[in-house]
């Protein structure tokens, strides 16, 4: 789920933009751990420089992720959503006002500002019409169709995906309990739908049997 291919990190490590760079802080995080809360009291902007942030939401024990974003993808702390390491992260981290003045120097950052927005934007209305109108077997399916379209590679008429996630991330993202995206999975593989290859190794031998499936 990469949001941006244009490449900030890139851009900010052009030798014009030294000074640009140099406000922005390098702050590391342990996988798994909390970076940015709802009530963080700075306005600061990150650029993600190394491993992958996931954004969501959560209430009591519920969680919606909205973005996992990858290096190069920029995101900001006062959005009211919780931003967590998805993998053992690096952050480049400047203020929300230093950003502002230099937008309009380097329309790079609007361009990925739009990128990851829209993308987003996108996620969530999939989430709306998700939690309005599927099951989580169903979530689960959709989810597994956009990664296997997205990333999966082409294989006698089939896609092969490889998850870049444990089962507890995935549960994660589709909103479920760990036990339950294992049981759905099992369930998967017993119906036919994919065959298990290895840890996080799927084959999907008729991709548009599943497109039926959910429903598309
Ligand atoms: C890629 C992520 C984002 C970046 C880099 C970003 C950056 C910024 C910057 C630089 C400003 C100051 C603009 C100005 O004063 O002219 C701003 C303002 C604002 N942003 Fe964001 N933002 C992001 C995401 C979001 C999201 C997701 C929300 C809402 C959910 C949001 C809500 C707002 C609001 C309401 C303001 C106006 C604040 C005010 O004027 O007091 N932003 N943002």
């Amino acid at each position: 789920m990469k949001l941006s291919d244009i490449n900030l990190l890139d851009e900010l490590e052009k030798v014009e933009l030294a000074e640009l760079r140099a406000v922005f802080r390098e702050r590391k995080f342990v996988k798994g751990s909390g970076i940015f809360g709802p009530d963080h009291n700075e306005n600061l902007v990150f650029v993600i420089a190394r491993g992958r942030v996931r954004v969501y939401l959560a209430y009591e024990d519920k969680e919606f992720t909205l973005a996992i974003l990858s290096p190069g993808d920029l995101y900001s702390t006062h959005s009211g959503c919780h931003i967590q390491a998805f993998d053992n992260a690096s952050l480049w981290v400047t203020d929300v006002q230093s950003v502002k003045r230099c937008m309009t120097e380097v329309p790079l950052f609007t361009r990925t500002m739009i990128r990851v927005l829209g993308h987003i934007l996108q996620n969530a209305f999939s989430i709306i019409g998700s939690l309005a109108f599927k099951d989580i077997y169903n979530r689960l399916m959709d989810f597994i169709l956009r990664e296997a379209n997205e990333s999966g590679v082409p294989e006698n008429g089939g896609l092969f995906l490889k998850f870049d996630m444990t089962i507890e991330q995935l549960a994660q993202v589709v909103g479920a309990t760990r036990q339950t995206v294992s049981t759905l999975l099992n369930d998967m593989v017993r119906s036919g739908f994919m065959e298990k290859r290895g840890r996080g190794e799927y084959f999907i031998p008729d991709p548009e049997e599943l497109e039926r499936a959910v429903g598309r």
